[in-house]
């Protein structure tokens, strides 16, 4: 029986077959992003990769591979991250890691978002997992009231900052079936920086890991 980490593996692996040689690659965070680096190093056909957060940075430069500065690539090809959950229209939630923000900047730059994940992380509906939204800390208790305000539930992620120096919010209690719109609504509030609703910039391919091989779907066309 595969366990949910050789699911991530596998997954991981598959994404590869995805580049080409001589490619820039945009890395996630996380434990399945940290499988596709080890990926990518084995592969060594990457020209360099732009990191979605410190501890991806040096996980790259410990594989040897060059880490570029976002400002200094216009565009690139491809994106690879995981998810903490992910629906059929490929809109995730992302930042169980903390990492959301600067994923979603890397994000925003990619032509093609792959997702790589284990079969737990696909779902009917976002919300089982808690939103975490990244927040400028003297905002944290307005931004708290705000999020009840909404009907959700938060709480403060204990001794964590981003690498941008915020607090995370983690939000329960949340039925996230108009994705887009909850995305724009929590970025409405001031003070808050991102959320981890991918869905404006839902991903382009999902590759997945099941007990029994590696999946892929692609998103419908918009
Ligand atoms: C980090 C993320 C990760 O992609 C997400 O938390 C999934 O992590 P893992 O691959 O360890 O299950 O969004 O901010």
């Amino acid at each position: 029986m595969m366990t949910q980490d050789e699911m991530k593996r596998s997954a991981a692996r598959e994404a590869v077959n995805y580049l080409s040689e001589g490619d820039i690659v945009g890395v996630g965070t996380g434990s399945t992003a940290d499988y596709f680096i080890q990926e990518l190093s084995s592969w060594g056909g990457a020209s360099g990769a732009i990191a979605s957060s410190e501890i991806t940075a040096s996980r790259l430069r410990d594989c040897g591979i060059p880490v570029l500065s976002l400002n200094d690539a216009d565009s690139f090809g491809v994106y690879v991250d995981g998810a903490d959950e992910i629906n059929r229209n490929l809109e995730m939630i992302k930042g169980g890691g903390g990492a959301l923000t600067r994923e979603k900047i890397v994000a925003a730059v990619a032509e093609k978002f792959i997702c790589i994940a284990d079969e737990t992380k696909v779902v009917d509906v976002l919300g089982a997992f808690p939103l975490p939204l990244e927040v400028i800390p003297m905002a944290g208790a307005y931004v708290s009231r705000e999020v009840q305000k909404i009907g959700g539930e938060p709480t403060l992620r204990q001794g964590f900052l981003t690498d941008n120096g915020n607090v995370i919010i983690d939000i329960h209690g949340l039925t996230i079936d108009k994705a887009v719109e909850l995305e724009l609504e929590l970025n409405g509030i001031v003070g808050a920086v991102t959320n981890g609703i991918f869905a404006r910039r839902s991903a382009d391919l999902l590759v997945y890991g099941t007990k029994n091989g590696v999946r892929t779907e692609y998103a419908d066309p918009k």
